[in-house]
């Protein structure tokens, strides 16, 4: 049996919170949710997990979320559409940044010892090799990268200077939905690939659009690594534990080592679903690199993670349920 801790999970109720925090549950932990439901949704949780809804910006709202002792501290709470970071940097630099800052401060505060932090593939910027390692350099080629490189860098010197413990988990292209149909409440505004695949299938959009096939890669489209949502929520537990056994910092990608083209999450979703999507070929959407694919050696090695639900087949069929119910 596992010592079950007291947890906070900040962003708890949105995409991929959500399904660490019934994870978590399900583990025998204690759960409180900080969310401001701007994306998430209370019908993602479990009933079980304590819901503040409050913000990382406001002293109250942590003062709460902190009333009893945490242990281990998750952070999602953050926005995460590169393009608009691009456009509305300030909106980004609020949140991901200055409202990451008070939650730190307050986890030194109140004695936290462990925060595992939502990264991303976004800090490398544009690959200069692949697949790209940890220690690939990190040049944010958005903003949104940007604020997670900031942070990342920040948990490093409140380490040295505080004595947090730090996960820096570098997710790659996250997708697909609870395999156990815990989590039913879809994303709020997808503009990545998948949703905007389903949505297309469920006919809410007449048609999609694949940006730009005249790439460097075997079929003209952009190749990325689809990481599934479980396989994530599992990597963090793993993070977790690895914290609280080593004392020792931890950044590593999250991916699965393979990359699929946008047309080959198409067709799989076409053969999962049985119905066609309609999409057009139009320009490439600027930022885009051609291809991004994670080496997760290191994830293997120091937590023995491996994805296990990320075959494209799969992810298709968790995110059924979610957007082809009749
Ligand atoms: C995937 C592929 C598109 C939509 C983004 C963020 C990144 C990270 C993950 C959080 C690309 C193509 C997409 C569509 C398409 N976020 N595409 N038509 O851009 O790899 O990464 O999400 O950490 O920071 O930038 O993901 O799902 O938008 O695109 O053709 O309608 O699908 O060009 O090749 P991306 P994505």
């Amino acid at each position: 049996m596992t010592k079950s801790r007291r947890i906070l999970v900040t962003g708890g109720a949105g995409y991929i919170g959500s399904h660490l925090v019934h994870d978590l549950i399900e583990a025998g932990h204690q759960v409180v949710v900080l969310d401001n439901l701007s994306l998430g949704r209370k019908e993602n949780l479990p009933p079980q997990a304590q819901l503040i809804v409050g913000d990382i910006h406001n002293e109250s709202d942590l003062e709460r979320a902190f009333s009893q002792p945490v242990e281990v501290v998750f952070h999602f709470a953050a926005w995460k559409a590169a393009g608009e970071s691009m456009t509305n940097p300030t909106k980004y630099a609020q949140n991901n940044i200055c409202g990451s800052l008070q939650l730190i401060d307050a986890c030194v505060k109140h004695q936290v010892r462990y925060f595992v932090f939502s990264s991303s593939a976004a800090v490398y910027g544009d690959p200069q090799y692949l697949p790209v390692d940890e220690k690939h350099p990190t040049q944010p080629v958005n903003y949104y990268g940007y604020t997670k490189l900031a942070i990342e860098e920040n948990l490093r010197w409140y380490s040295q200077l505080k004595g947090l413990y730090y996960a820096a988990l570098r997710y790659f292209n996250a997708t697909g939905y609870d395999i156990k149909g815990r989590v039913k409440g879809r994303e709020k505004n997808p503009a990545n690939l998948s949703p905007v695949v389903m949505e297309t299938l469920a006919g809410e959009r007449p048609i999609m659009q694949v940006f730009g096939n005249d790439y460097p890669t075997p079929d003209g489209t952009g190749v990325r690594d689809y990481i599934h949502v479980n396989d994530l929520a599992s990597a963090h537990i793993l993070a977790m534990e690895y914290l609280l056994q080593n004392n020792k910092n931890l950044t590593v990608n999250l991916g699965t080592g393979r990359g699929h083209s946008v047309l080959e999450v198409i067709r799989a979703a076409e053969e999962v679903t049985g119905k066609k999507v309609n999409y057009q070929i139009v320009d490439r959407r600027p930022g885009d690199p051609p291809e991004l694919v994670a080496s997760c050696d290191l994830a293997y090695e120091l937590l023995g993670w491996k994805a296990q639900y990320s075959d494209l087949k799969t992810i298709f069929k968790s995110m059924m349920p979610v957007y082809l119910v009749e």
